[in-house]
């Protein structure tokens, strides 16, 4: 990772932690990543979370985010959200247009990572999503630091 990227990662992570300080409400938080997330970086077209649906345990409902208009619903196992979700895995795309089944909310998204969150107890709550107009944005080393930032902000 570029030591720019890498810099940006740390402050923008300092910065969410110190605005959520106190925080407990999900959705709160969820909008509160998203939007500095999402101004802390170029080249990105959508940041945000889908969250699993309590009514419906085996789908994602969009949530907070930023960016432009997200699909409303992704179930899981569909597209890079919905193998996140099932396989608990975090999933690094470096073009979307060589992923089965990838869901295209946004024609301009070529490359995304998508990061499952987990709560203390170990329950998947939903998924961080990053989309980029440009291919493979999103190496191990943005997957450590978005890792590092969920398990901060939700476990
Ligand atoms: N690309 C995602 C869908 C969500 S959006 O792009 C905002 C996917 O295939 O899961």
């Amino acid at each position: 990772m570029s030591s720019d990227k890498a810099e940006i990662y740390e402050q923008v992570t300092k910065e969410i932690l110190a605005v959520l300080e106190g925080e407990r409400n999900e959705i709160a938080r969820m909008a509160t990543i998203s939007c500095l997330l999402h101004a802390a970086f170029s080249n990105r077209i959508w940041t945000g979370f889908y969250i699993v649906d309590p009514e419906k345990p085996e789908e994602l409902v969009v949530g907070p985010y930023q960016g432009s208009l997200g699909c409303l619903r992704i179930p899981f196992g569909k597209g890079v959200c919905g193998a996140a979700a099932q396989s608990l895995k975090t999933q690094i795309v470096k073009d979307v247009h060589a992923f089965p089944g990838h869901i295209a909310c946004d024609s301009r998204s070529v490359s995304e990572i998508v990061v499952p969150v987990q709560n203390s107890r170990g329950e998947l709550i939903a998924v961080l999503d990053i989309d980029s107009e440009l291919p493979a944005m999103f190496d191990e080393n943005d997957q450590k630091a978005l890792d590092a930032l969920v398990s901060q902000t939700f476990s």
